[in-house]
């Protein structure tokens, strides 16, 4: 059985009924208008009233909640303390560190959306220290139009075209050069695969092909890389010290050979010649510009190739499946014969590999960025000059975006519910090379490096490991002992037999 309203009323006398109708209109009136003008003038006053800074808290006094923020990045599951905070404030949250109050973000959406905003809302920001060891020229450390020129120039020099091109068949040479290990031999992957990526620098960077050349710069370079992540004192003896020499000797390095190149008007192998040949730089920015690329290109390759070794070998049906997937390509090459761009696009097992390491293995954990303004997302409010970082892998590791999400499973980025996350270059879910403005021009590069890396490894060697190993992505991502194997060589019909 219903009540209407209308028979409620039919029991009051209509005199009595009109004067409540009046109170109520009173009352109405009296609450709504100055409610109305409140909001609208307490808007006009501040109008960021009803956003809030993202939840968190302050932690210790000045050390803030730095030493759980280091505990995890040095241990092998960077996210875990972003994961804590995430569920007591969500996954937009503010914390202190190392002294600074920071926004920290798990949020793929807001990842994406300061990316998407670099030089807008945000900018990257590098303590002065960093600037003056990579070059205040570079594109990592430029803003504005200049890091639009040389952003735009950096991802023209390294397009696919160009690869298959310039890079291809230097890249394989380089690599047969490093790889050259007796029966036996006992190494440390991590060491092999820097001294890979740095001997592919200075090679594709510079042009350089003689033995003696590249092993002076390599020496260079690699006491360059050391110090871009070491505690800035710039004392002898000091690593930070060592890289400003180093840089020294690399900047007067390549501005020799600018000279030369310009003298014999005929441009050089390498990004330098090329550089030279089709753009209008200042010889100081150009030096500034193949510094930056070295710093940004050379860890994070070198350890993309260790730890997808390292995640292989504790996964054996996925070696096996690279390892037939390679071999095919053995077999249809002829002798000595380098690997055509057609070899390596058949690779799709090994694309799977790389985003599978890239996924857990990130190199680029988080990035840092500073908000250039007040800037305001969904009920949130960041403060002008507030640090604010995008934590990758925080997303990347998420159980609720990827099923089993700390297991290595290469075959998942086959599943074609995987295949929109699997677009690095604009998913919000999986963002190795980060996006936007900043978006990484050596990312395909990269991934031709390691393809090529992992075929030229697997093809030619066995390895039993012989010490326990663990990932830490402090101060940069590595393997704590180095991944210490034992090499033999492989005849083609090896089946995998890794140990430890
Ligand atoms: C697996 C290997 C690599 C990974 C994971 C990687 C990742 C990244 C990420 C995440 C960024 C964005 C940084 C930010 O937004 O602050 C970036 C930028 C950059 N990367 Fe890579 N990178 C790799 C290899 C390379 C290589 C091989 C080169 C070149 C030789 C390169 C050159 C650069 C440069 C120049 C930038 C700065 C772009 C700018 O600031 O405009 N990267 N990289």
């Amino acid at each position: 059985m219903s009540i209407s309203s209308s028979s409620l009323l039919c029991e009051f006398p209509q005199g009595s009924l009109k004067k409540m109708r009046e109170i109520f209109s009173i009352i109405t009136w009296a609450i709504v208008i100055p409610t109305l003008l409140f909001i609208v003038f307490a808007r006009k006053k501040n109008p960021t009233r009803k956003y809030k800074l993202p939840p968190g808290r302050r932690g210790w006094p000045l050390i803030g909640d730095s030493f759980q923020w280091y505990k995890a990045v040095a241990g092998s599951y960077p996210p875990e303390f972003v994961y804590q905070q995430v569920n007591k404030f969500g996954k937009i949250f503010s914390c202190s560190l190392f002294g600074k109050w920071v926004v920290v973000s798990a949020d793929p959406n807001f990842n994406r959306f300061i990316m998407q905003n670099e030089g807008k809302l945000f900018e990257s920001n590098y303590p002065k220290s960093f600037r003056d060891l990579v070059g205040k020229n570079g594109v990592i450390t430029l803003q504005g139009d200049q890091q639009r020129k040389l952003h735009g120039i950096a991802s023209n020099i390294m397009r696919l075209d160009k690869l298959k091109l310039h890079f291809l068949d230097d890249i394989q040479l380089v690599i047969l050069q490093t790889l050259n290990f007796h029966d036996n031999h006992v190494i440390l992957l991590q060491d092999v695969c820097r001294k890979a990526t740095i001997n592919l620098m200075v090679n594709q960077l510079l042009g350089v092909s003689t033995e003696s050349e590249i092993n002076e710069m390599a020496q260079l370079f690699s006491d360059f890389a050391d110090g871009c992540l070491s505690i800035p004192i710039n004392l002898p003896g000091c690593t930070y010290y060592t890289a400003m020499k180093a840089r020294e000797k690399i900047v007067s390095k390549i501005k020799r050979t600018i000279e030369n190149q310009r003298q014999s008007e005929c441009a050089g192998n390498g990004v330098l010649g090329r550089i030279l040949n089709e753009e209008n730089l200042a010889d100081e920015a150009v030096a500034d510009f193949i510094i930056n690329l070295l710093f940004a290109g050379n860890e994070t390759t070198a350890k993309t190739m260790l730890f997808a070794v390292y995640f292989l070998t504790q996964c054996p049906t996925a070696m096996q499946q690279l390892l037939d997937e390679q071999d095919k390509l053995c077999k249809n090459s002829v002798g000595n014969e380098l690997l055509t761009w057609q070899d390596y696009q058949t690779m799709s097992f090994t694309q799977c590999v790389i985003d599978e390491t890239l996924r857990i293995g990130g190199i680029a954990i988080w990035l840092m960025r500073v908000a250039k303004e007040d800037v305001i997302y969904q009920d949130y409010m960041i403060p002008k000059g507030r640090a604010v970082i995008p934590f990758l892998s925080a997303v990347h590791l998420d159980e609720n975006l990827y099923k089993e999400a700390l297991k290595f499973d290469p075959w998942r980025w086959m599943d074609p519910q995987y295949q929109e996350k699997r677009s690095w270059r604009n998913s919000p879910f999986y963002s190795p090379f980060g996006g936007g403005g900043r978006f990484c021009p050596g990312a395909e590069l990269a991934r031709l490096q390691i393809a090529l890396f992992l075929h030229y490894f697997l093809t030619t060697y066995r390895w039993t490991q012989v010490k326990e190993d663990r990932l830490s992505f402090f101060p940069s991502a590595r393997l704590v002992n180095g991944f210490q194997i034992r090499l033999m060589r492989r005849t083609n019909t090896s089946k995998v037999e890794t140990s430890q």
